[in-house]
Parts: C-alpha cells; sequence; structure tokens
C-alpha cells in the first residue's frame, strides 16, 4: 500500500519544529505496518544537498513563476520526493521568515506551488508510483484537496489532513486567487474562504476526507473557542471526521542508554554525572535542588514568560534552571536579563541539536508551561530520559504525563507534574511541588523509574494512522 506524506518541514533534513521530527519518523513506523510512505519536501538548499541517487519524475515550465520539477530520491533512509523550483526554495536563511524576521511575502505561493504538485501527483503518479492516500500536514499541505477537485480526482485518492498546530492559517488576500490556481467555487464561506482571505488550513479542514491532530486532547480543544483560533465552528461540524493520535518520538535518536552526546544510562542513578555536566556547561553553581531544563521555541504559545515570573519563588529555593530556545526578540532579552540577575539560571539562546540531549540527559526536570500544546514531543524525551516533565494540563502534556498528586503518589504511578490554569502563579506553585518531590529521594527516584517505563515510541499510534488509512484509502 503506498501514501504520500507532505510537509513543510522533514528531519534531519530541515526542521523548525517537531512537526519536522513527526514527518521525519513516520516512514519508518509506518512500513512497519505495511504502508510504503514517500515524502514530498519542497527543494530547500539543505534538501537539494543531502538528497542522492535523483531521477527527475515531473516537471512543469511554469509553477507559480517559475520552472519545476520532482526529485526522486533516497536520503538518510528517507523515500523523498522534492520539489525542485529555484524561484520559490532556493534561498538563504529560515525556511519560513525572510532576513526582516517576517514571513516570505510569497510564502501563500511556495506552499499552493508545493500542494499543487502533491495534488497531480496523485492524479497522474510519480514515474509510476501512484499513492492510494496523501498525508497532509498543517495549512503548507492543506490545499491538496481543493486541487483534487478542482482536477476533477476526488474519489481516486484519499486525504488525511493532520493539524500539528491550529495557530497557522496560512492566510492569502483574495486577490490571490487566480494567482495560486484556486478555483472560485471554493471562496464562499462554506470554503476556504475567512473574513474576506483565502485560508488554506481551512481548505483542507473542509475538504479533506479526514481530519487528525496529535493528541486526543487537543482534538476536544480544538472544538473550543478557546483553542480553535477562529476554526473552532469548522473543526465543530466535522467532528465525526477527527480523531486525535498521539506522536511518538524516534527512540533510536532518544535512547539514554546510546546517547552519544551524554554518559549512557539505564537507570535515574546513573543520571548524575550528566547532570553535573550540565551545570557546568551553564555555569551553574552546586547544591541540592533541581536543575530544571527548558528546550523550546520561545513563542507566546511555550508560556516561559509565565517562567520568568516563577523564577524568585524557585530560585529561593534552590532550584536551578537551564535554558535553551530561540524566537521572539523580546522573550529572549528577557531570559537574558534573566540570566544575569539570578545565579541559579543559565541561558543558551540559539538551535543547538546535540545540546538539546545534553540538557535532557542531564536535567531532573523539564518544564513545558504551553499556554496550548497540540501534543509536544519534549516531556516524552523527559520521560524516556526519566527528566520528570512539570507541564501546563494542556493538549498533550494532559494525554502524556501523570500528575503526582496523592493518589497517584501513593499507587506509584505518577511521572510528573501538572498544573491549571495556566498562569504564573500555578506555575510557580508547580516549580515549589518540584523543589518537595525532589527532596524526598526515594519518592523522586521512583517517579523516575516509572517515567521511564512509558511508551513514548510509535508503537501504538502508527498502528491507528495505519487503520485510518485503511478505513479512508478503500472508500470509493
Ligand atoms: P513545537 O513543534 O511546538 O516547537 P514540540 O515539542 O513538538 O514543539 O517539538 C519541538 C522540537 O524542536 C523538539 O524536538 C525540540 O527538542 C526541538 N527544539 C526546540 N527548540 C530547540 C532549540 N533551541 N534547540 C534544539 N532543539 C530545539
Ligand atoms: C506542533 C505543536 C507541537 C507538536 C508538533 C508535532 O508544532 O506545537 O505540540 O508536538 O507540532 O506534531
Amino acid at each position: 500500500r503506498k501514501v504520500l506524506s507532505v510537509a513543510s518541514e522533514c528531519a534531519p533534513l530541515v526542521k523548525t519544529g517537531g512537526l519536522a521530527d513527526v514527518a521525519g519518523a513516520l516512514p519508518s513506523a509506518l512500513a512497519a505496518e505495511g504502508w510504503h510512505m514517500r515524502t514530498l519536501l519542497p527543494g530547500y538548499p539543505a534538501v537539494m544537498k543531502a538528497l542522492k541517487r535523483v531521477t527527475e519524475v515531473w516537471h512543469d515550465a511554469d509553477l507559480m513563476g517559475g520552472p519545476a520539477r520532482v526529485l526522486a530520491g533516497k536520503t538518510r533512509g528517507l523515500d523523498m520526493l522534492v520539489l525542485d523550483a529555484p524561484h520559490l526554495f532556493d534561498r538563504p536563511g529560515s525556511i519560513y521568515l525572510g532576513p526582516d524576521g517576517l514571513d516570505w511575502p510569497d510564502n501563500p505561493e511556495r506552499f499552493a506551488a508545493l500542494s499543487r504538485v502533491a495534488a497531480e501527483i496523485a492524479v497522474d503518479g510519480a514515474a509510476g508510483w501512484k499513492p492510494e492516500v496523501l498525508h497532509l500536514h498543517d495549512w503548507q499541505a492543506a490545499l491538496v484537496p481543493v486541487y483534487l477537485r478542482a482536477l476533477g480526482a476526488t474519489g481516486e485518492v484519499a486525504t488525511l489532513l493532520t493539524v500539528h498546530n491550529i495557530a497557522f492559517h496560512g492566510l492569502a488576500p483574495a486577490e490571490k486567487l487566480e494567482a495560486l490556481n484556486l478555483p472560485e467555487w471554493g471562496f464562499t464561506h462554506e470554503g476556504f474562504e475567512y473574513y474576506g482571505k483565502i485560508n488554506a488550513l481551512k481548505a483542507g479542514l473542509v475538504y479533506a476526507d479526514m481530519l487528525s491532530t496529535v493528541s486526543p486532547t487537543y482534538a476536544r480543544e480544538l472544538m473550543r473557542p478557546q483553542f480553535g483560533m477562529g476554526l473552532d465552528g469548522v473543526l465543530r461540524a466535522r467532528a465525526a471526521d477527527l480523531v486525535g493520535i498521539l506522536n511518538g518520538i524516534d527512540e533510536t535518536v532518544w535512547n539514554p542508554e546510546t546517547d552519544k552526546e551524554i554518559a549512557g544510562y539505564r537507570t535515574p542513578k546513573r543520571k548524575a554525572a550528566n547532570t553535573l555536566a550540565l551545570a557546568e556547561e551553564f555555569d551553574l553553581p552546586p547544591g541540592d535542588g533541581p536543575l530544571a531544563v527548558v528546550v523550546s521555541r520561545l513563542t507566546e504559545q511555550k508560556g516561559l514568560d509565565l517562567l520568568l515570573e516563577a523564577l524568585p519563588a524557585y530560585c529561593g529555593r534552590g532550584g536551578r534552571l537551564a535554558l535553551l530556545g530561540s524566537g521572539d526578540k523580546a522573550l529572549e532579552t528577557a531570559w537574558l536579563e534573566a540570566a544575569r540577575d539570578y545565579p541559579n539560571v543559565g541561558v543558551r539562546i540559539g538551535y543547538d541539536e546535540a545540546l538539546s540531549h545534553r540538557m535532557i540527559g542531564g536535567g531532573d526536570a523539564i518544564v513545558i508551561p504551553s499556554r496550548f500544546e497540540p501534543c509536544g514531543l519534549t516531556q516524552l524525551y523527559g520521560l524516556r530520559y526519566g527528566t520528570v516533565p512539570v507541564v501546563a494540563l494542556t493538549g498533550g502534556l494532559a494525554d502524556t504525563v501523570i500528575n503526582a498528586n496523592d493518589a497517584a503518589l501513593s499507587a506509584g504511578v505518577a511521572t510528573g507534574i501538572q498544573f491549571y490554569p495556566v498562569t504564573a502563579q500555578e506555575l510557580t506553585g508547580a516549580m515549589t511541588r518540584l523543589c518537595d518531590l525532589f527532596a524526598q529521594r526515594k519518592v523522586w527516584s521512583r517517579m523516575q523509574r516509572k517515567a521511564m517505563k512509558q511508551h513514548v515510541g510509535w508503537g501504538a499510534s502508527a498502528p491507528r494512522y495505519a487503520a485510518l488509512y485503511e478505513k479512508i484509502g478503500s472508500v470509493e
């Protein structure tokens, strides 16, 4: 069976967040379920460089303003189709943002092009390879079902749209309808029109055969105004077609026993050497308090402004904190200031994969105070490494962590600390609880051991995706 995954990023080739990890992990997870997955990705410079043994399987003299071709090739165990369209993707820097830090002005064209090509490959095949199912990720691939309809190909190939983050809609002005090659019939309130604009994500939410998101709790949250970001009504209308499937992590990459960045360990007792090394790397004083870590994009979503407010109480209790992240300039500045003000706080601004391993290997706890979190991967790394998650009770964070309340502690099932509502006050309480629990060595190490035993790979979720493909793929 054949499925084409369409995504704007894919680890280890190109990554800005968890979407890349998921797109990179799905092919091997699904192979185990009997599905051959190929991934269609834009030909960013890093992708073009990595591609090996290429053959051209599709071309067009004019795709949204320039020549384009699709190259089939393999790289790092992935079976790729790459959209080589230099006028759209051959640019330095961020894949989404220009040098001014704003979205590339032609982002609508760039990802409409990706979607258009996915639809054409679904209809015509690529050198004889024709998918039965299209697995689309986020707004960048969400126009595919519209293009399929425009090509008269409904019923030929089934579509599943996975929402990784509903905050990004992929808006474009109505004047771009023609440039994006979109049909007039879809530009209505029932279609992809949204307050007078083209909304790519809404197109997928309306026209894809099936919808999924990356945790059961987020699937329910999405239908509420508080989380739906204006699209909750559209999702309520499709409630019967929406499922939540938890992300897994790549356990070959995230495994404390084999991780090359750290002194490998099987039991939490052996973590200590990594904790010492991490404190040293961040120039933190030795101490009896926990060493908490944060590895995150610095955006409103992640709630790290709230953590700044919890620092006085937490550091006052002897807690230490190491943060790695990048994003909003104001947050970056505020965290650098915090590192200056508090000897117990160390900060690295930037993106550093290797350091993220040393942090998750060395941290006692990992803090994720998100205002919303579709799934979240770093709490899963934390569980796997016995690095106890301290998380907001929302989305995937609610589904993957068992809160250390009295009942859970005495039953021995607790794996982390949750707080709600997501306020500085409740987070401060959670950080205090962290210090209290950490001080009870037996309770703490029991939580760590329990955390490390959780199943956080793709074992449970891959069969669920396979069952979905099966269901939509066999309906004509
Ligand atoms: P999101 O996709 O919303 O950013 P996730 O938790 O799903 O959140 O995934 C984030 C991914 O990006 C994780 O693999 C995390 O380790 C990684 N990551 C985020 N920020 C950094 C950073 N500054 N350095 C290294 N890795 C990072
Ligand atoms: C998004 C979400 C994150 C999720 C990731 C992968 O970036 O913010 O919660 O884990 O996608 O699905």
